[in-house]
């Protein structure tokens, strides 16, 4: 079977479609080597523009706004590669993309830090009131100190409790430390002792976790057994002091479990960066104890520009026959002979 021949130079500048701007340098790199059609407007494309473009291109760099589906396979029969511009790769039917040998690829690593920051500071601003801080400062309604003036709850020395314990939590735990705060994690799996001791956290089932924690804090995948992992149970066994913090995937949390136990005071409030139907955010959320965010974790300019580069760097090892660095569907690589890049020489 011929298989793409490894380090070849992309020659013949296969047709990409990017559904975004990107950013300068790494735009400047896919233009190296690529016929680029970007999208430029500020509002997202409509999903008959994808289809209608990608048509006849070779490669694609998306965002996780796009769904990468039978539908969109059906109407790019050249593609060969989907490069997300996401560690998460959701709205990727992988099944769909191997059956059809289309390499799938994420940007894991570079966002670690930015998004665990960002934990941070939805949990920050929630447990002290900093929104509602703000709006009483821009307000003109401010009538000086007083003691009893928007007090919220302590960080320091609490219980951090964090479902999911990958790359992010690990970085989110890593910062507890420095607020004296006790971690608790509950994963899959146990992580090992020395990674436990490193970052100074111990393990807990999920439900003894909800119990404890003063902040639960979610950094899990989506996939179908964390789809709806926080619901009605869940909630109704974590203290009416605690709080909820959501950096991972919107439909991890039951949003309207979430408003229900919200509105019954059975948690103290949330801080959520991702939503079940965004960019939709139900009603019910909108609440002085919930700090909203509209999916902005990874968004600081270094990481967002890295998060693009990385992308194009797995275009570029695709067309190059080299085996991207991020394939998140191995099964379709190497490529057989009939879904052999036509690009790569
Ligand atoms: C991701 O990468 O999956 C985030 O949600 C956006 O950074």
């Amino acid at each position: 079977m011929d298989q793409p021949p490894v380090n070849a130079p992309i020659t013949d500048r296969p047709k990409i479609l990017v559904t975004h701007r990107l950013f300068e340098e790494p735009r400047a790199k896919l233009g190296e080597y690529f016929d680029a059609e970007y999208w430029s407007d500020s509002d997202r494309p409509q999903r008959s523009e994808v289809l209608r473009r990608v048509a006849d291109k070779d490669g694609l760099v998306c965002l996780l706004t796009e769904k990468i589906d039978e539908e969109l396979l059906d109407a790019a029969p050249r593609l060969r590669i989907v490069a997300n511009v996401a560690v998460g790769f959701d709205n990727i039917d992988l099944a769909a993309c191997a059956r059809r040998k289309v390499a799938v690829t994420n940007t894991p690593g570079v966002l670690d830090e930015t998004t665990a920051d960002f934990a941070w500071t939805l949990l920050m601003a929630v447990a002290r009131r900093l929104i509602e801080g703000d709006a009483l400062a821009r307000s003109g309604g401010w009538k000086g100190w007083n003691l009893d003036q928007l007090c919220g709850a302590d960080v320091w020395g609490k219980t951090l409790g964090l479902i999911g314990f990958g790359r992010i939590g690990r970085a989110v735990a890593r910062r507890a430390s420095g607020f004296g705060m006790r971690v608790i994690y509950s994963d899959r799996a146990r992580a090992p002792r020395e990674i436990e001791d490193q970052f100074r956290a111990e393990y807990a089932e999920i439900d003894e976790l909800l119990r404890q924690a003063d902040f639960v804090s979610l950094h899990v995948p989506l996939l179908a057994d964390t789809h709806g992992l926080v619901g009605p149970r869940e909630l109704a066994l974590m203290k009416p002091s605690a709080f909820l913090i959501n950096t991972s995937r919107g439909p991890v949390v039951q949003e309207a479990a979430l408003v229900a136990a919200l509105e019954k005071k059975q948690i103290a409030g949330a801080a959520l960066d991702v939503f079940e139907r965004e960019p939709q955010i139900s009603h019910g959320l909108l609440r002085p104890n919930v700090v909203l965010a509209p999916h902005l974790a990874s968004a600081s300019l270094e990481t967002r520009t890295r998060m693009a580069m990385m992308a194009v760097e797995n275009v570029m090892a695709f067309f190059a026959g080299r085996r991207p660095a991020n394939l998140v569907n191995p099964e379709a690589w190497p490529q057989v002979s009939d879904a052999t890049p036509a690009s790569a020489s």
